[in-house]
């Protein structure tokens, strides 16, 4: 059978001109519905037309118009529903009226848990260092005292920009350069910020993560005082319940060295796949100045023989985790306002 030439049935230009000018033409809600019955209802015209198609061109052209009537019609339903709106509730300006509030944002809590650490700490008398991002081999490896051979030194595990520029790798290095323009003690610092490893990504780890670094040299400083201020921190942040434990450790900067670690928020303690079924998540690296890093500063400005002071190193997500029971640091990551908002 030979296709029927369904166009030929209906003039597209001279119904659509029509179907508009009823649409423009309903001045009420029901004169609107009548036009779109007897334009778009199943008896109308069109979709006889529509029922009767048989080729490919004339379906194609009359579902446009089909498309381009629906289209006209909820525009003007539209138009009706804003105008009950407003008949309903008055737009007579009121000054009276409180203003639209604009939407007010908060700090991320990494933030927020930074500056309470820096409250803590200036509670104590310490002052607040900048650091920076950007660091020289020399600083961050050689004045650290860390050997020729050790890992960190690798571009496997360093992001370097060139042989001797890499991203810090830790706040360490901060350490060297408060004790270089202080040229001697006392010193009572912290600084925070930044750092940078080649880790790979898991529950307790990032490439890109946050550390509070924390250096005082004095007359007569053991590590006592290291273990009371680790703990006084310890206890601001997380309260009395938590338990902290010191192990012993080795870091290349510090003899001797410990690591303090916080009971789980997850398990308290019990064991779980955040703390790896040890019941305590480290918090960071602590120990006494090595007299190596007197050495490379100058011993006439720092002489280990009249001086000693303390460092440690803190991972501020790890701190964030434990103080909101996240069980994922990247929850901390992917601003995922849902999470934000909670804090
Ligand atoms: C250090 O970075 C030493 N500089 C700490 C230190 C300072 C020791 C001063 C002695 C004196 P460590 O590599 O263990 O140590 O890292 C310290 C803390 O940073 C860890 O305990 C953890 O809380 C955090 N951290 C380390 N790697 C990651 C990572 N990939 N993602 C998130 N947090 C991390």
């Amino acid at each position: 059978m030979e296709p029927v030439d369904t166009l030929a049935a209906v003039d597209v230009q001279a119904l659509e001109t029509e179907a508009l000018d009823a649409v423009a033409a309903a001045s009420t809600e029901e004169e609107l519905d009548e036009a779109r019955v007897r334009y778009l209802g199943r008896k109308s015209a069109l979709k006889q037309a529509l029922r009767g198609v048989r080729d490919r061109e004339s379906g194609m052209a009359l579902n446009a118009l089909r498309e381009r009537l629906e289209q006209a019609v909820a525009e003007r339903e539209e138009a009706f529903a804003a105008e009950r709106q407003r008949a309903r509730t008055g737009d007579a300006y009121d000054p009276t009226l409180p203003g639209d509030a604009p939407p007010r944002g908060h700090l991320h809590p990494i933030t927020q848990i930074r500056r309470e650490v820096e409250d803590v700490f200036l509670g104590l008398g310490y002052e607040i260092v900048d650091g920076r991002e950007v660091e020289t081999t020399r600083y961050n490896f050689d004045a650290l005292n860390l050997p020729a051979w050790h890992p960190t030194r690798s571009s496997r595990a360093s992001l370097f920009l060139d042989d001797e520029t890499v991203l810090r790798t830790e706040t360490s290095p901060s350490q060297i350069r408060t004790m270089e323009e202080r040229g001697g003690p006392p010193i009572y610092m912290i600084t925070t910020g930044r750092v940078y490893r080649r880790d790979t990504v898991d529950a307790t780890h990032t490439p890109i993560f946050h550390q509070v670094e924390g250096l005082a040299i004095d007359e007569g400083i053991t590590l006592a005082d290291l273990k009371g201020t680790l703990l006084h921190l310890m206890r601001a942040l997380f309260g009395e319940d938590r338990a902290v434990r010191f192990r012993t450790h080795y870091f290349p900067f510090t003899e001797p060295s410990i690591e303090p670690d916080v009971s789980c928020f997850l398990c308290d303690g019990r064991g779980c796949s955040v703390c790896k079924h040890s019941g305590w998540i480290e918090m960071g690296g602590a120990g006494m100045v090595d007299p190596a890093l007197y050495e490379f500063v100058g011993t006439e400005m720092y002489d280990p023989e009249r001086i000693s002071g303390f460092a440690f190193g803190l991972g501020l997500e790890r701190i964030a985790m434990l103080r909101h029971r996240l069980p994922d640091i990247r929850m901390l990551w992917q601003n995922d306002l849902r999470v934000l908002e909670q804090f």
